[in-house]
């Protein structure tokens, strides 16, 4: 049974304690690193651009001249909506024009969607949004803004994910949302077909959005995530189902700022008048730039294939150390540092000793109902430089940190 968490704490956590990227910044601010430094902060990608983004861009730069539609190109749509058939097969059940939107990246897309879910099932009483836990700060800040009770659901350790099954049926009917990451963010587990069906069964039975942040799809070990398009697509309908995908992971391009959404066309519909008001258009030349970018799975099994070398280098140096294991998807280590003084302590060590900036975990989450917040015994490292360079990360921290 879950717990509520009043939810000042995390108007304190948006707007005090800011993001934990800035909460590090200031915490190691003082403190100068032991080596050369390596960041292993921020899931930002660093292998190489796909080739054709110059082109594509100098091309299109004429396009800089026009405001671009909210609901985007008809070839952006099209490229998204057939790059979804190649992934999950399920052309049959997207309308390019209805089911798809660009975005900013997905991070908009996650925040504007609690603000528009608030008001699009906008009757419910003490309605709130359920956030995993650990969870993607655009989750709650949108909750927060939204004016809806944030609810953290625990996760389970290894896989990062929640069991819905085990909801209370009383927080179940005050869900306006549920925010959904598979693979989630930083354990790298995937949700299962079983998992994902729960879920929707849960979100028709409830009147709730399925929020499903699937920005790590593509960085996967072995097995592609399942989708929750894919799963609902079994039943032929995508109401209260939205998808958030982004070029970000998936081809190198965090800068680009240029993701989507898709699904629920109804609720997309109105999301667009919230955007179409509020939100920036995403560029018509970064749009072309994506038609090229969804058409090429070549550079994306490139890369999946740069993160699992580097993966490998992980197994070998990390093996029965700090709880390791091989996440199922993203590029994140998640290690468990309790035994050298817990995730806050270990990231000013590691800064010191040997020039690693990495997150304390408790930064990425909330503390609970019970007082407890489930990030103190770790600290995230996100594996996006280079394999010589990460691979020196990881000696250089089981070094510092001797079994
Ligand atoms: C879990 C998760 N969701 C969403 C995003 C947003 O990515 P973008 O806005 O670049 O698509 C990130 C970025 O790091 C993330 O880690």
């Amino acid at each position: 049974m879950i717990a509520t968490v009043p939810s000042g704490r995390f108007d304190s956590l948006v707007f005090s304690a800011g993001s934990p990227f800035a909460r590090l910044t200031a915490e190691l601010a003082d403190i100068a690193p032991g080596a050369d430094p390596i960041d292993l902060s921020v899931g930002e990608p660093h292998h190489a651009l796909p080739p054709f983004v110059g082109p594509v861009l100098a091309a299109a730069t004429i396009d800089f001249r026009r405001y671009p539609a909210i609901r985007g190109t008809e070839a952006f749509r099209k490229a998204v909506a057939a790059w979804l058939d190649l992934r999950y097969g399920i052309g049959r059940l997207v309308d390019p024009d209805r089911m798809i939107l660009p975005l900013n990246g997905s991070r908009e897309g996650l925040f504007f969607s609690a603000l528009a879910a608030a008001r699009y099932l906008g009757d419910k009483r003490d309605p709130a949004i359920l956030l995993p836990n650990p969870y993607y700060q655009a989750y709650s800040a949108g909750a927060v803004m939204a004016n809806v009770e944030p609810v953290v659901a625990p996760t389970d350790p290894v896989t990062g994910l929640v069991d819905y099954a085990a909801l209370d049926p009383a927080l179940l009917s005050r869900l306006v949302a549920v925010y959904c990451a598979s693979p989630a963010n930083p354990q790298g587990g995937l949700m299962t077909r079983q998992a994902w069906r729960t879920l929707l069964d849960l979100a028709r039975d409830h009147c709730f959005l399925v929020l499903a942040d699937e920005c790590y799809s593509e960085i996967y070990r072995a097995t592609p995530p399942t989708g929750v398009l894919e799963v609902a697509a079994e039943d032929g309908r995508v109401d209260l189902v939205v998808a958030f995908n982004s070029l970000s992971k998936r081809s190198n391009l965090p800068g680009l700022r240029c993701g989507f959404a898709a699904g629920d066309p109804d609720f997309l519909d109105f999301l667009v008048k919230l955007r179409n008001m509020a939100a920036p258009q995403v560029p018509i030349p970064v749009q072309s730039v994506a038609v090229a970018a969804y058409r090429d799975e070549r550079h994306v099994i490139d890369n999946r294939r740069l993160y699992n070398e580097k993966f490998d280098a992980a197994d070998r140096l990390l093996a029965g150390r700090f709880g390791y294991r091989r996440p199922e998807g993203s590029f994140f280590l998640w290690l468990d540092v309790t035994a050298e003084g817990g995730g806050e302590a270990v990231t000013r060590r590691l800064w010191r000793e040997a020039g690693l900036k990495t997150v304390p975990g408790s930064y990425l989450a909330a503390t609970d109902a019970a007082g407890v917040n489930p990030g103190t015994p770790y600290v995230r490292l996100a594996l996006v430089d280079d394999l010589a360079t990460t691979t020196t990360a990881l000696e250089r921290l089981v070094a510092a940190l001797p079994a």
